[in-house]
């Protein structure tokens, strides 16, 4: 069966009036936050169950770019309710498995539809007002990337079933046969992108599986209405069980069953380990049926190395927006920049004076919209990085070049930061700080290929990073040098930004599994292969 014609959704510009109907965005960042807190249930086998009048505990989530507005109630699982979860996803799997992928199919092509068009601007309005993120940030990830996944993973699948990389011979057919995995999976999703929450659940549910989902408590409202959209499209009930909770139980709860088949994640490098350890222990104790594919995608440092030659403006600009776009909490976000001293001081005058006509921008007012800079997610990622920012003012081995401010009174509002190292060892360019923070550390011109060495050795991550040159032996030295550092690798551009089908996302290392969402690749994880032999 031929599927529809699937290309890259179009960014719409919200700097052009003709493309965006402010009046349906306002309308919906209004009923979002004017009409009291959502309730958000818990969705088990179809069934909304609310927490109010029960003895579930219910957590809040706050818009992080105005703390004093409740947003949403989210009901929290118990362990019962993960159990009973687990046995919807069980029970849904029967028919689901038997479910034509044209029907399947056509259930997330309609969802992303439903997601692009009718509910547009909700999608964009919850993303932006939970998550704190401006409306192009929002437009680029819960409605370009996200549809993307939906319609690009009905092309992987069915390119992928209809791979057949079997020999026949005279008398015999040979056949692969692309099976669901026995069991359910549990879908872990961040905070950070509603596409990369849609696509953790999504993928192994179009080839034939069943989920357990517990969403991040900082993206609740998104990712409901997310499960709300797929359920109009079709979604059969208990395919997708939705189950906010508290993380620990959630997890025990789950990877105790035998039938737990697949995780897929996306978080910290630190809690990845934690549930690899658990289920690697659990396996010792032949817990489960299978051995669960472990698929995740985890923390980064990413780095910018720019070479002398490098296009000034350009690469100055790139690091700009890579670092502080979205306020640096993007997995792929550059979090290192490693500057040749002759260039120096027009990259940060640069740099300083652009982010000087960047104010913070409060999302949850609909009149500033097209901000720049908003909140950090949550107080935990404030103190976090405001004590680097205070570590900076003091530590002699750095320099705070631009920013340095913040203020909570309204928000979690950080000044986008650039601290300058003079120890191309230290802490600061190894640790994470996922917020609008850029560690620069400024090198000699001649030493352009010991940077490279020490970028390499130095990331105990892999995910994403970038080489800005003009000289060709420069560019050809670092993709060679740097061939484990990232596993997306940008010339000229910046470290953020993967399109879906276009640059395959995912790092190896301490970055995760690296099986590349946006194609084909990671859909495989999700299915279990039988060749069957057949004798004429
Ligand atoms: N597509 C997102 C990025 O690369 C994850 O920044």
């Amino acid at each position: 069966t031929p599927i529809p014609p699937i290309k890259n959704e179009a960014v719409k510009n919200f700097s052009k009036n003709d493309q965006l109907d402010w009046d349906l965005l306002k309308a919906s960042l209004i009923k979002f936050t004017d009409n009291g807190a959502l309730d958000i249930p818990l969705v088990i086998n179809g069934e909304r169950i609310y927490g109010k009048g029960t003895s579930r505990e219910i957590n809040a989530q706050t818009n992080p770019a105005k703390l004093s507005q409740e947003l949403a109630t989210v009901t929290q699982a118990t362990e019962s309710d993960i159990q009973a979860a687990i046995a919807a996803a069980k029970e849904a799997k029967i028919n689901w498995v038997k479910t034509p992928f044209a029907d399947r199919a056509a259930i997330f092509l309609k969802a992303a539809d439903l997601i692009t068009n009718k509910y547009r601007y909700d999608v964009l309005a919850a993303t932006m007002l939970g998550q704190g993120k401006n409306v192009y940030q929002a437009e680029i990830d819960s409605i370009t990337e996200l549809s993307d996944f939906f319609r690009f993973n009905v092309k992987y699948a069915k390119e992928l079933y209809e791979v057949q990389p079997t020999e026949s011979t005279t008398g015999v057919w040979n056949r692969a046969e692309y099976r669901p995995l026995e069991g359910f999976v549990y879908a872990v999703t961040p905070f950070n992108f509603t596409a990369i929450a849609a696509n953790l659940i999504g993928a192994p549910a179009l080839m034939g599986n069943t989920v357990v989902w517990k969403p991040s408590k900082y993206a609740a409202l998104s990712n409901y209405l997310i499960y709300t959209i797929l359920e109009e499209a079709g979604l059969p009930k208990g395919v997708i069980n939705f189950v906010p909770g508290e993380p620990n139980m959630v997890t025990d709860t789950v990877l105790k069953d035998y039938e737990f088949a697949a995780l897929h994640f996306t978080g910290s490098t630190k809690v990845f380990k934690g549930l690899y350890k658990k289920i690697s222990d659990n396996i010792v104790l032949d817990t489960y049926r299978d051995f669960p594919r472990v698929v995740g995608e985890t923390g980064g440092k990413n780095f910018h190395v720019i070479h002398p030659s490098a296009p000034l403006l350009h690469s100055a600009l790139s690091t700009l927006r890579g670092a502080f776009e979205y306020q640096g909490q993007k997995c792929s976000a550059t979090s290192i920049a490693f500057v040749p001293r002759s260039i120096w001081d027009d990259f940060k005058t640069i740099i300083s004076e652009s982010l000087a006509t960047i104010q913070p921008t409060n999302t949850s007012s609909v009149d500033g919209l097209s901000g720049f800079s908003g909140p950090v997610i949550h107080e935990a990622s404030f103190n976090k990085i405001t004590a680097a920012i205070e570590q900076a003012k003091v530590d002699p081995e750095l320099t705070i070049v631009t920013g340095g401010k913040y203020d909570k009174s309204l928000g979690l509002f950080i000044e986008p930061t650039i601290v300058e190292t003079s120890n191309p060892d230290h802490e600061f360019l190894k640790t994470e700080f996922f917020g609008p923070l850029l560690t620069v550390s400024v090198y000699d011109d001649v030493d352009f290929e010991k940077v490279l060495e020490k970028v390499n050795v130095n990331s105990q991550y892999g995910l994403t990073g970038s080489i800005f040159a003009k000289d060709r032996d420069a560019i050809r030295l670092a993709e060679e040098k740097l061939r484990y550092a990232a596993g997306n690798f940008y010339i000229n551009d910046k470290s953020t930004g993967a399109v879906v089908a276009q640059q395959w996302f995912g790092g190896a290392r301490a970055s995760g599994t690296n099986d590349k969402a946006g194609s084909g690749n990671l859909l495989s994880r999700f299915v279990s292969v039988r060749n069957i032999k057949e004798n004429f």
